[in-house]
């Protein structure tokens, strides 16, 4: 790495503000200086003291300014991007938006890297999207899938995947250090776009109904939050993971999508009835990952079950904090 032992690194999180980089940032920022780049289109900083915290700052800009992401990435160690449109809703209405953000900003932050004296390592952020609707025990060696350009849906999972190959080819082309990672339906405090467990949790609160799309027997693993972030920065950190794609999922917390708004509705003690309301757009019916490689060169292995994850994520849309 180029930080010496002497001096904290300097990191930059684009969309630092957002659900898995403000936790993100929270963590580093205990041992690193820490540049939030986002557009704060989502903020999830409220009540972190991210905002006033003394080895953060905060950076509005978005990652299609490419001279805008160059002088925010001056100097910098390391690189977790993680901006991009997300949430299945937000992705069918600004599809054009998704791709260029994922392609666009993409191009942005590894043209600038490899434009500094000394390269940074760089983190990007895919999606088990890429794996398409029917996902077992995936590994990151198997072939990925998206669906047919008639629907919208896959905007996401194939500028995505093409974002996963062009981090890769400015690694071998041009030296860079990078990984990337796919992260597994993660959940959990200060998830404040979309997500399966966000609408149950509020729901289940206001003791208002929790809508399954269809039957409800889509399968998914639930990666707590706190667990996204130690695979994510191990990721930086293992030497070993440089020139890899990694599965982050926990295969152990895997139920369907209604057991998930039971498992709610008991934890919270709510009598919010669970509905089915039909969905015209594909869904992914099986997303289980294998997370074997990342086992092996990260020492990855999720640490927050289901329900303890449900009753941390519980507590905090309780009292916000
Ligand atoms: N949460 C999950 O389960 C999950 C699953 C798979 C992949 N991911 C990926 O993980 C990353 C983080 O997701 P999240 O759940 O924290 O989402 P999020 O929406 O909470 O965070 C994304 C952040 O990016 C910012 N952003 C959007 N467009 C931007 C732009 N043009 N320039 C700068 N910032 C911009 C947003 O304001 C937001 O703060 C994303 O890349 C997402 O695709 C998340």
């Amino acid at each position: 790495m180029s930080s010496s032992p002497t001096r904290r690194p300097v990191v930059l999180i684009t969309g630092g503000a957002g659900f898995i980089g403000s936790t993100l940032a929270l963590r580093l920022a205990a041992t690193c200086d820490v540049r939030i780049f986002d557009t704060f289109a989502r903020n999830a900083l409220a009540g972190t003291g991210l905002d006033a915290h003394p080895a953060v700052t905060l950076l509005r800009g978005d990652v299609l300014d490419g001279a805008g992401v160059a002088a925010a990435m001056q100097g910098v160690d390391q690189v977790y991007h993680l901006a991009s449109i997300a949430g299945v809703g937000t992705v069918l209405n600004h599809p054009v938006r998704t791709m260029r953000v994922a392609i666009q900003g993409t191009f942005s932050v590894l043209d600038a890297a490899i434009a500094q004296p000394v390269l940074p390592r760089v983190v990007v952020f895919s999606t088990s999207e890429v794996y398409g609707r029917q996902a077992r025990n995936v590994s990151e060696s198997d072939d990925t899938a998206v669906g047919p350009v008639s629907q919208s849906r896959w905007t996401y999972a194939s500028a995505k995947l093409a974002v996963e190959h062009l981090a890769h080819a400015f690694g071998r082309e041009h030296g860079l250090q990078v990984a990337t990672v796919r992260p597994f339906n993660v959940y959990g405090p200060r998830q404040v776009g979309e997500g399966a467990v966000h609408h149950f949790v509020r729901k289940a609160l206001l003791g208002e109904p929790l809508v399954v799309h269809n039957d409800g027997s889509q399968s998914r693993s639930w990666l707590f939050v706190d667990d996204m972030v130690t695979g994510t920065i191990a990721t930086m950190e293992r030497d070993e993971a440089v020139g890899q794609a990694f599965n982050l999922g926990n295969p152990d917390a895997t139920v369907s999508v209604r057991e998930l708004a039971e498992l709610v509705v008991e934890v919270s003690g709510s009598s919010s009835p669970i509905v089915s309301e039909a969905r015209d757009y594909p869904d992914i019916e099986v997303r289980i990952p294998s997370i074997d490689r990342a086992r092996v060169l990260l020492g990855f292995a999720p640490e927050v079950d289901l329900r303890a994850g449900i009753e941390r994520t519980i507590a905090w849309y309780r009292t916000g904090a």
